[in-house]
Order: C-alpha cells, then sequence, then structure tokens
C-alpha cells in the first residue's frame, strides 16, 4: 500500500499573506518563536500564528479523513505528538464520540490553554521520548512537528512515534519537491530546522525503519 498519502487534502488552504510573513521576520523572531511560547501561539504573526484559536473549518472537513483511513472507531485510541492546544484532537472526539485521545507538546503554554475539552488528555513531553509503553497507540500523528529537529534528534523522533504505535501513524514534514517549492519553505519558514527534498525525508524514514504514512507541508 502507499505510504505518501495526503490526508490533509481539506485542510483549508492558508489565505495568510505570504509576502508579509516572508518580509517581516528576523533571527530574533525565530529565536522566540521556536521557545513554543506565548508569543509563538498568540503572540504577532511574525512569531508564529499571530492568534491560535479554535475553529471547527479546520479540523471538521480532515478527521473523516483519517477516520476511514485508519479505520477509527469509538474503540480506537489515538496518540498526536504536537499536539499544541489540541484542537485536532477535540475535532477527533466531535466526529468520533467515545475515542480515547492523548496528546503531548513541549509547550506548556499551549498545553495550558488548551481546548479544555480535550485539556485533561494533554500533557507536556517531548517528542524525543515519548512516555508511553510500546506498542500503546491505535493510530499515532505528528502534523508539522519533527521537522522542528535535525540529525540524530529527527531520527530519534520518529523512532519514538514507531515505538509507541501499534502499527499506523502518520507524519506531515516541510519538503520540497522542485527549487520553487524549495525557495518557499526557506522564505516562509520561522521555526522548523530540517527542510528537505522528499527523497531525502523517504531516506531517512527508511534508515530508522520507519513504517507509517506521511506527507508533505509546503506553504
Ligand atoms: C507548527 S506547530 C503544529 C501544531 C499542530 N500539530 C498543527 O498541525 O496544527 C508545531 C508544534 O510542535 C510543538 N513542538 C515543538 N518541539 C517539540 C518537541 N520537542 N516535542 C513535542 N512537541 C514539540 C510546538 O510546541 C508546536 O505546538
Amino acid at each position: 500500500m502507499e505510504r505518501e498519502i495526503d490526508l490533509l487534502v481539506n485542510y483549508p488552504k492558508t489565505k495568510r499573506n505570504l509576502q508579509d510573513r516572508f518580509e517581516k521576520k528576523t533571527e530574533e523572531d525565530r529565536a522566540i518563536a521556536r521557545k513554543f511560547g506565548v508569543e509563538f501561539f498568540d503572540g504577532p504573526r511574525n512569531q508564529g500564528y499571530g492568534g491560535h484559536y479554535y475553529h471547527p473549518r479546520f479540523w471538521h472537513p480532515v478527521v473523516p479523513n483519517f477516520q476511514k483511513h485508519y479505520q477509527l472507531t469509538s474503540e480506537s485510541h489515538i496518540l498526536d505528538i504536537g499536539c499544541a492546544k489540541g484542537f485536532m484532537l477535540y475535532d477527533f472526539t466531535n466526529l468520533i464520540p467515545g475515542i480515547t485521545v492523548q496528546g503531548i507538546d513541549i509547550s506548556s503554554y499551549a498545553i495550558e490553554n488548551a481546548h479544555p475539552a480535550v485539556k485533561p488528555f494533554l500533557q507536556v513531553a517531548d517528542a524525543r521520548d515519548l512516555p508511553f509503553p510500546d506498542k500503546s497507540f491505535d493510530l499515532v500523528t505528528s502534523i508539522n512537528t519533527i521537522h522542528n529537529f535535525e540529525g540524530e534528534d529527527l531520527l530519534q523522533s520518529l523512532r519514538e512515534i514507531e515505538r509507541v504505535s501499534k502499527g499506523k501513524s502518520f507524519v506531515v514534514v516541510d519538503a520540497y519537491r522542485d527549487e520553487q517549492e524549495k525557495d518557499l519553505l526557506y522564505r516562509w519558514n520561522l521555526t522548523a530546522k530540517s527542510i528537505l527534498h522528499v527523497d531525502e525525508w523517504k531516506r531517512i524514514f527508511a534508515e530508522i525503519g520507519y513504517t507509517g504514512n506521511y506527507y508533505w507541508f509546503v506553504p
């Protein structure tokens, strides 16, 4: 079965002014953004989201694709790595009543300010060292998170996904197929340390024996 799959095809395309984000960020903005504190989530646009609020238009149209592809039911147990304020997990609980969700994020600010309905199921933790036993989850997702690592840390985060999943996982990473996409990504990027060609990502997946699904983010 094809492992490269765009399960986020229904995620709304950004309406942000790309040129605005390209021009208005400095190395200081990047350093602040990489702390994943209040500034990244709810500070100015050049340091992150420029306000991270729940709206069903983001994940509502996406979750049915996960449900169908991974045959998720009320009996399923899923983990989201880099869950931020838990908005995607909240929509999983809306669309698949009874499903068990857990989320981890390095940001204590995001977890403290998470959606109240899922906050009890979220915790501060590092993607390189997940606080769960082997084969704990029916599905592990990690969207736009592990590209914030490089080198051995990146490999370790993938090993951890593989370790805690029962075999199904889905990651999304910054990746390019040509020079135009590479240029877009580099100019857009705020926090990522690994912006790689899709073939390089596939080589890394093979190197650590990652068996899950994956797809690419380009702005
Ligand atoms: C671009 S956001 C993506 C949030 C969410 N997955 C989404 O797609 O909307 C990246 C997330 O990764 C988290 N993160 C960064 N480094 C991390 C680490 N070492 N362990 C866990 N989470 C991390 C950040 O705090 C942030 O919430």
